[in-house]
């Protein structure tokens, strides 16, 4: 119980935990003054990493969540192509994969099965292995030529929460570091990036200010059977993990879907008992982003007019999205590629409220474990 301190329960005190979890996973890595990321746990050399041709991002759950996020991190920073796969997947396929390529397995505890078995798969054809995982010495980081250790301090809770955004530091690190080795990025663009990255803990800590806003939702939402949760891009990774949330914490239907396809069919659910979780916050020096938040404001348009109840995650002081949607929650301005970050904080806390609106068990929920180890 102690260990829990001021907290009900460990999620919300894992939630509450993230700032230091992602200081304690950047800090040590970076360097603003060398504007250099050193990452020497990666254990494949500088050159082999230069003719890298392709890398496979394997992992389950919350954790292949990351993995996507991580996909447009390095296809944005490093021009590599990644693939993101299922663990339980990965084997079903013919693999083509092989030598001169890096898979690597993301996983919270290091000993998931489904992990553990395309870990084997993927060595086996030949495919150098790296592990992100958070706990020292696992099965998995053992196994791998190199391990990239999250420190988000161990995770209690079965839903996964801290692990997730030290995970998505160190792809962030990772697609860095490779941008630097490749020449993908210059020195004063790393120093950019690893500025932007460093400021990250301390927005963390300004998006957990709104955890009463989030418990405010959950009393007026508790009551209902599903939810649709959404987001373009990088940001549809996020959608996926609040749905997941969400479902497993509170045994309320979620899905999470990419904005733009719920014209291709989801549209046909939505009035005002399938609410809408909308990932629709914007950086204004990214263009691409800029296009994307314009369609995302037509969308939330669109879903008032079939009755849909709006909740949107939008950059602080947008008072756009905030006079469209139902209810707002506010997260600091961020770099596309780091926003995933300060997204998924009041989703994981609006997941904690409504479960305990419903009196459940939070940090066990029903027919879950914490490590998966049975294939
Ligand atoms: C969700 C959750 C699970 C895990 C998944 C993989 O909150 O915790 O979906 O992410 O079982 O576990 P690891 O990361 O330990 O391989």
């Amino acid at each position: 119980m102690s260990d829990k301190g001021k907290f009900p329960h460990y999620m919300l005190k894992e939630i509450f935990d993230q700032p230091q979890g992602l200081r304690d996973t950047i800090a040590p890595r970076v360097s603003l003054e060398s504007a250099r990321v050193c990452l020497d746990e990666v254990r494949i050399s500088e050159e082999e990493l230069r003719c890298l041709r392709r890398i496979n991002i394997v992992a389950s759950g919350t954790s292949r969540h990351a993995g996507m996020a991580g996909q447009y991190m390095i296809q944005e920073l490093v021009n590599l192509p990644v693939d993101v796969d299922y663990s339980s997947e990965f084997e079903y396929r013919n693999l083509l994969i092989g030598r001169g390529e890096l898979t690597m397995l993301i996983t919270q505890s290091g000993e998931t099965a489904d992990t553990s078995a395309a870990q084997r798969e993927a060595k086996a054809k030949g495919s150098r292995t790296v592990a992100i995982s958070n706990v020292i010495d696992s099965t998995i980081a053992r196994e791998a030529d190199g391990v990239l250790y999250t420190y988000a301090g161990t995770e209690i809770s079965i839903a996964s929460t801290k692990a997730f955004t030290a995970q998505l530091a160190v792809l962030y690190l990772f697609a860095v570091y490779l941008g630097q080795v490749r020449g993908t990025l210059r020195k004063d663009r790393v120093r950019s990036h690893l500025q932007e990255l460093l400021e990250i803990p301390g927005k963390v800590e300004i998006v957990l200010q709104s955890a009463p806003a989030c418990r405010r939702l959950a009393e007026i939402y508790h009551t209902m059977q599903d939810f649709l949760f959404l987001g373009r891009a990088i940001h549809y990774p996020v959608a996926m993990d609040g749905a997941l949330k969400l479902k497993e914490v509170s045994y309320i239907h979620a899905e999470g879907y990419p904005t733009g396809e719920t014209k291709h069919g989801p549209n046909a659910l939505i009035d005002e008992s399938l609410p809408v979780v909308i990932i629709a916050t914007c950086d204004p020096e990214d263009q691409a982003a800029v296009l994307r938040y314009e369609k995302n404001l037509a969308s939330i348009k669109s879903f008032k007019q079939q009755s849909g109840r709006v909740i949107a995650v939008a950059t602080a002081g947008d008072e756009q999205v905030a006079s469209l949607a139902d209810h707002t929650i506010f997260v600091p301005p961020a770099s596309e590629l780091l926003s995933p970050i300060l997204e998924i904080v009041p989703l994981q806390l609006f997941a904690y409220y409504m479960a305990v609106e419903k009196g459940l068990d939070v940090d066990r929920p029903r027919n879950l474990v914490k490590s998966v180890t049975l294939e």
